[in-house]
């Protein structure tokens, strides 16, 4: 299937640097729960942004379209640079005696055994599945995902309660987002490019959301769980102990009394509209807005200088 064309922006990567020596573990004030549940993602993204590398990579010589070519890799490069800044927080975390380390190696199984090259980490399904439909679904997984990661994007480029929070953890997650914005069609494009009809596009990506949305909730909030359990404010120890409704509840009432975590309501929105037919990723956010970020973020604009 050809692509939808959408606007065409080369992607470039910003090759940013961060000093957290001043960066508090609660970067954003009085807000223990915001500060754990997004700290959480230093310890995700590492191995899951890695792994979109590896597998666009290999998706790399199925793309017939120069145009998408180019968006994939500048898709790489900019995802490149955002596993390393996140790994780049590991040692501030560490500096506040928080372990990440058990918590790293489930998330390194799930993105290199059981969504490696073996379909689930079974070298028997090899034979059942052929090698390149499961990279397709790879493929297809990781549209769903940047689904999320573009909502987020837009949430965090429309928020402003993250102003009175720490300047560079912010803008990390402000560069990171806005990127997030800027390259939303990617991988919805490529999925739907490597589809043979539209109809299979359209079912499997509900068959994959369907996948991608509970794991993306459980591996947020296991990442919240391994942080909020090793702080000393006993409200976020008990918390970290209960069943993920009661997560997603405190995250619907810090996003709704604060703005420094989108609310649940919003993310479930934002997966709902995925549903239609019509769908489209470049109306899920802001370009401009994006740029207009990126134009003024602190580690952005050194990272031009520096080049
Ligand atoms: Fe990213
Ligand atoms: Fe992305």
């Amino acid at each position: 299937m050809m692509k939808t064309v959408t606007n065409r922006h080369l992607l470039k990567p910003r090759r940013v640097q961060f000093d957290f020596a001043q960066t508090p573990y609660h970067w954003i004030p009085n807000d223990p729960f915001a500060s754990h549940l997004i700290n959480g993602i230093h310890m995700i993204l590492p191995a899951g942004e890695l792994w979109f590398c590896r597998i666009y990579n290999k998706a790399l010589p199925l793309v017939t379209d120069d145009d998408l070519r180019l968006d994939v890799q500048g898709f790489i490069r900019q995802e490149a640079i955002h596993a390393r800044a996140h790994s780049s927080a590991h040692p501030y975390l560490a500096e506040y005696g928080f372990e990440t380390e058990s918590f790293t190696q489930k998330i390194n199984f799930l993105f290199e055994q059981l969504l490696g090259d073996a379909p689930l980490g079974q070298p028997a399904l090899r034979k059942v599945i052929p090698a390149k439909q499961w990279l397709i679904t790879r493929v297809g997984i990781i549209a769903a995902i940047e689904h999320f990661t573009g909502f987020l994007g837009q949430w965090a480029m429309d928020n402003t309660s993250w102003d009175k929070a720490d300047p560079v953890m912010a803008d990390l997650f402000k560069w990171h987002l806005a990127e997030e914005v800027e390259h939303r069609t990617v991988a919805f494009e490529l999925y739907q490019h490597l589809c043979i009809t539209e109809a299979g596009f359209y079912l499997s990506r509900q068959a994959l959301m369907a996948l991608a949305f509970p794991l993306f909730v459980k591996v947020l909030m296991d990442g919240y769980r391994h942080l909020a359990q090793q702080d000393n404010n006993a409200y976020q120890g008990k918390l970290a102990q209960q069943p993920i409704w009661r997560l997603l509840l405190e995250m619907e009432r810090i996003g709704k009394k604060s703005g420094n975590v989108p609310t649940f309501s919003a993310f479930l929105q934002a997966t709902s509209r995925w549903v239609s037919p019509s769908f489209h990723p470049i109306h899920e956010g802001n370009t401009e807005q994006a740029l207009a970020y990126l134009a003024k973020s602190p580690a952005a604009r050194a990272a031009e200088t520096r080049h």
